[in-house]
Formats: C-alpha cells, sequence, structure tokens
C-alpha cells in the first residue's frame, strides 16, 4: 500500500505569550497547581491575531522548508475546532491567503486533539485519489482555543493555549503509513458548545478525560506494534497530544520505555488541541530528531471522545 512523506513543517504562535502566574489574577489558583499537576508553565494566546493568519504563517514556513510553491498543493485540509467561521471553513481562508490553485478541494475536520492524526489519514486516502490533480497536500492543525475559554473557571482555563503548525506531504511508496482510528460519543466528559448556545465555552470533567486519555494512548501505542510489526524498541518517536504531562508519563512508565522518546513541549504550549501533535513533530524536525530513517507513533485523543494513532516513516 502507498504510505506518505512529510516533506516540510513550520509552526506559529501569537505574539502573546501567558505564564502560569497571570491566572492567579482571574482564579484560585497558584503556579505550583499548574506546574505539578500538568507540567504547563506558559502558553500563547492570540490578541489580534485570527486562527486563520496561524494557519497561513505555518503553512508558508511549511511550504518554504519543504521548497513546495502554493500552486503544487492539491489539497488542503485543516484540523481545528476553533475556526474563524463556521463557514467559509479555515481551509478555504488558507487556500484565499496563500493563493493556493482552485480546483482543488479544502475542507475542515472537526475531531479536536486528535484532529491532526484523522487528516493525517484523510490525507493518505485522498493522496491516492485521481480526483487530485496536484502532487502535495497541505495538512494543518491549528486553534484559537482562547476563544471559546472560560477564564473564571480555573479547571480549565489554565490548560490551553492557542497555536498552529502545517505539514507538506507527498505520497510516497518508500514511506509505510499506518493509522487507526476511533470515537465514542460522550458529550459528558468534554464538550464546548457552538456559539449562541448558554455558556459556549470548554467544559470538561478532567479525571473522567485522564482515564480516557491513558488507555486511549496505551491501547493505540500497542495496537501500532501489532499491526506494523514494528516493535516497541524500534519506534524513535512517541509523538503524542500535549494535554498533560502526568498522562505522557503515565503511559511512558507503564510500557517501561525510555521518557527520553516521549518528546514534550506543553511546558510552553499548554493544550493546543489540533495543533499540539503537528506543533510537536515541527519541534522534532527544527531538533534534526526525525531524519531519514526515524519510526514515529503519533497518538492523539480529545473531544468527541476521539483517538488516533498513527505510524509515519520519516
Ligand atoms: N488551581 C487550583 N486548584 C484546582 C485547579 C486549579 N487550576 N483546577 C482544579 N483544582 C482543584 C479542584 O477543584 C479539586 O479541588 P477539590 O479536591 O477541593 O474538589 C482539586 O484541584 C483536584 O482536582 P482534580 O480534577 O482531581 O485534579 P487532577 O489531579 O485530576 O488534575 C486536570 C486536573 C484537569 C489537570 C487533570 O484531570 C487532567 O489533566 N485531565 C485531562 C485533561 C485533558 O487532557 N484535557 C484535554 C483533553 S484533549
Amino acid at each position: 500500500m502507498q504510505g506518505i512523506q512529510i516533506i516540510g513543517m513550520g509552526k506559529a504562535l501569537p505574539a502573546r505569550r501567558v505564564e502560569n502566574e497571570a491566572f492567579t489574577q482571574m482564579v484560585e489558583t497558584s503556579d505550583e497547581w499548574i506546574k505539578s499537576r500538568t507540567g504547563i508553565q506558559s502558553r500563547y494566546f492570540c490578541k489580534e491575531e485570527r486562527q486563520m493568519d496561524l494557519c497561513a504563517e505555518a503553512a508558508r514556513k511549511a511550504l518554504a522548508n519543504a521548497g513546495v510553491c502554493p500552486e503544487e498543493i492539491g489539497l488542503c485540509v485543516v484540523a481545528t475546532i476553533t475556526p474563524d467561521y463556521h463557514t467559509p471553513s479555515s481551509a478555504c481562508m488558507v487556500q484565499k491567503l496563500l493563493g493556493l490553485p482552485e480546483d482543488i478541494p479544502a475542507f475542515d475536520i472537526n475531531a479536536a486533539c486528535s484532529g491532526f492524526v484523522y487528516g493525517l489519514e484523510v490525507v493518505s486516502c485522498m493522496l491516492g485519489s485521481d480526483a487530485l490533480k496536484r502532487p502535495y497536500a497541505l495538512l494543518i492543525g491549528a486553534e484559537k482555543l482562547s476563544r471559546i475559554m472560560n477564564f473564571q473557571d480555573r479547571s480549565t482555563c489554565v490548560l490551553f493555549g492557542d497555536g498552529a503548525a502545517a505539514a507538506v506531504i507527498r505520497p510516497s511508496d518508500a514511506h509505510r503509513f499506518f493509522c487507526r482510528l476511533g470515537s465514542q460519543g460522550n458529550a459528558e466528559a468534554l464538550n464546548a458548545p457552538g456559539a449562541g448556545y448558554p455558556e459556549p465555552y470548554i467544559h470538561m470533567d478532567g479525571r473522567k478525560v485522564f482515564q480516557f486519555a491513558v488507555h486511549a494512548m496505551e491501547n493505540g501505542i500497542r495496537l501500532l506494534a501489532k499491526e506494523t510489526g514494528v516493535s516497541l524498541d524500534e519506534v524513535d518517536q512517541f509523538i503524542c497530544h500535549q494535554a498533560n504531562e502526568r498522562i505522557i508519563r503515565h503511559v511512558q512508565k507503564k510500557l517501561k520505555l525510555p521518557a527520553e522518546r516521549f518528546f514534550m513541549n506543553l511546558d510552553q504550549y499548554g493544550n493546543t488541541s489540533g495543533a499540539s501533535i503537528p506543533i510537536a513533530m515541527a519541534e522534532l524536525m527544527e531538533k534534526g530528531q526525525l531524519k531519514p530513517g526515524t519510526k514515529a507513533f503519533c497518538l492523539g485523543f480529545g473531544g468527541g471522545l476521539t483517538w488516533g494513532a498513527a505510524y509515519l516513516e520519516f
């Protein structure tokens, strides 16, 4: 089966960085509580920036790093739960801002923090289709979560951040790709009602989501190893959704794997939902840790409740 190759990535963050200390002015919390329960130290929030601006900046960097022109893009997908508009989609706005061709599909995916992994599967399927006239796909994970956060709810407002990252992807016979996705309709553990509903903010039962997360991650890793035949020792990078250091550490220890193979940057960005996995991937790429031959497992989980597990070769 044809695989895919990520040939360039780029990330974009809003200019405003907010430290834990700032939340002590809004709710009863402390830097110590936030750090010890989550691992988060700071995050970025948009001020003037629109979500589409973050998308466009990340996409421009990814295209430059890949050496690909906007005219060569055959598919544009954005994984997000915080588009600027219900319609047009963020993908259509990226198309406009970057001047992508007009005879290509452009659409958003709503799978919350699993969105980028869902996007990888969608892109891998579509890149094999005759319907695409050009060889490259642009897949972006982007969020402006500060727009749907309740800054009077201490159990959620300290957790999230804004940001975006983009990947330029092409089909490749030399790079295996394998993905499994799942969901269980559940609005009790995590939801964010749409505009016009009362309290259109993120509501979450943190403990329920924590339990779901550790199971989804552990099961996803075991499933990928079984189905791909790639043993856990062979995996160079476990690129996990960056929600909480304790979730990642729990899974890493349960599977008795070395901590250094579980990249973490949530201390700087908080939970950026659909943007968290691609931001982590973009940073690993910047650091030269996704070299040719690198094998990675990507694990996403989040609202839906959804989960996604993908095997990628670089
Ligand atoms: N500052 C201080 N205290 C806080 C707080 C904050 N920001 N947020 C919650 N608390 C309090 C709670 O009110 C509770 O107080 P109580 O015992 O008097 O009722 C206490 O801290 C413990 O709350 P609990 O929810 O049990 O904490 P926890 O150890 O489970 O950590 C989360 C809370 C949210 C950090 C954790 O459950 C988590 O990370 N869950 C997963 C969330 C996630 O990943 N969401 C995104 C999905 S993609």
